[in-house]
């Protein structure tokens, strides 16, 4: 069952009219005082202390923070794969499902049996959408992430990019309202990593989904992100807020050379440096 409770939304208040401006997008996504404890044996592990966050629609929301200290954890509780051990997660929803989600993972995620466009289909085709609208969407996001030749390949014949690519056109392709991607890329070569940044943010910027985006990289963050929040070490909580103010469209080398890219992300690494320091001392005194 999931955790997760859906609160309807038509104007955009979401219960918080009070300290939104009217202009405000609305709030998509709620953490009220959301906690989470693992029992370790015998002994309670808190992976995620109280947190408290609203994420407005649309927007491109990415968490960094320490290995370890929860971020995983916040999107598998948002995805409805774990309970909140205290506290609540809401979405806001316009109908009377509760919203679609689409996750990508680290790494391979996507089937090693199926080829290129069956994997792009497999939720499109779970969902019972008829054939013609999939093909439709299906060859959209081949084409859009560059895949379109390679339709009826199968994962093992194509690179570790390739395969983020499927993982991507998987995604938009289910047409979610919520996207949550937890380090999609950090297992890519620079180069990889700056043209799949480019892709996402081209269809990212075409389609203004609500994206929950995990990173270890300031810079990826900085790149890609409308707001950033920094995480502390364990047990994660809320360290930081940081707006990026950079206007949209982005290209990720243009924007590597401003010098105003350079001075917010030195901003966030002073944020997070202590954060990663005491992860490190915390691993070292468990080892
Ligand atoms: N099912 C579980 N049972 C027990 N402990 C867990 C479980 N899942 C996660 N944890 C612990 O909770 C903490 C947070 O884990 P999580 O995977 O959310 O961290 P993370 O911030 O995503 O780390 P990384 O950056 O390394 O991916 C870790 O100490 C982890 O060992
Ligand atoms: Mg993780």
């Amino acid at each position: 069952m999931s955790s997760v409770l859906a609160f309807q939304s038509s104007d955009g208040t979401a219960g918080s009219a009070g300290r939104r401006a009217a202009a405000d997008p609305p709030i998509r996504i709620r953490f009220v005082g959301t906690r989470k404890t693992f029992m370790i044996g015998s002994k309670p592990f808190v992976a995620l202390e109280e947190l408290n966050l609203d994420v407005a629609e649309g927007t491109f929301f990415c968490i960094v923070g320490p290995s370890g200290c929860g971020k995983t954890t916040l999107l598998r509780i948002l995805a409805g794969l774990e309970s909140p051990s205290e506290g609540r997660v809401e979405c806001s929803r316009t109908g009377k499902e509760p919203p679609r989600m689409s996750m990508v993972f680290q790494g391979d995620s996507i089937f090693p049996w199926m080829s290129v466009w069956d994997n792009a289909a497999y939720a499109l085709r779970l969902r019972g959408v008829a054939h013609a609208a999939i093909k439709e969407t299906v060859d959209y996001y081949l084409d859009r992430t560059g895949l379109r030749r390679f339709a009826d390949y199968y994962p093992h014949q194509l690179s570790g990019g390739m395969k983020q690519r499927v993982s991507i056109a998987r995604a938009f392709a289910n047409d979610p309202e919520i996207l949550l991607m937890d380090e999609p890329f950090s297992a890519l070569d620079e180069q990889n990593k700056t043209l799949l940044q480019e892709e996402l943010l081209r269809i990212w910027e075409e389609t203004r989904k609500t994206v929950l985006f995990i990173t270890h990289s300031v810079d990826e963050a900085v790149t890609l992100g409308d707001r950033i929040m920094v995480m502390t070490a364990h047990p994660g909580r809320v360290k930081a807020i940081i707006d990026v103010p950079f206007e949209r469209p982005r290209s990720v080398l243009e924007l590597r050379a401003e010098r105003s890219y350079g001075e917010l992300v030195y901003r966030i690494w002073g944020h997070l440096r202590d954060e990663v320091q005491q992860a490190r001392d915390q691993q070292q005194s468990n080892g």
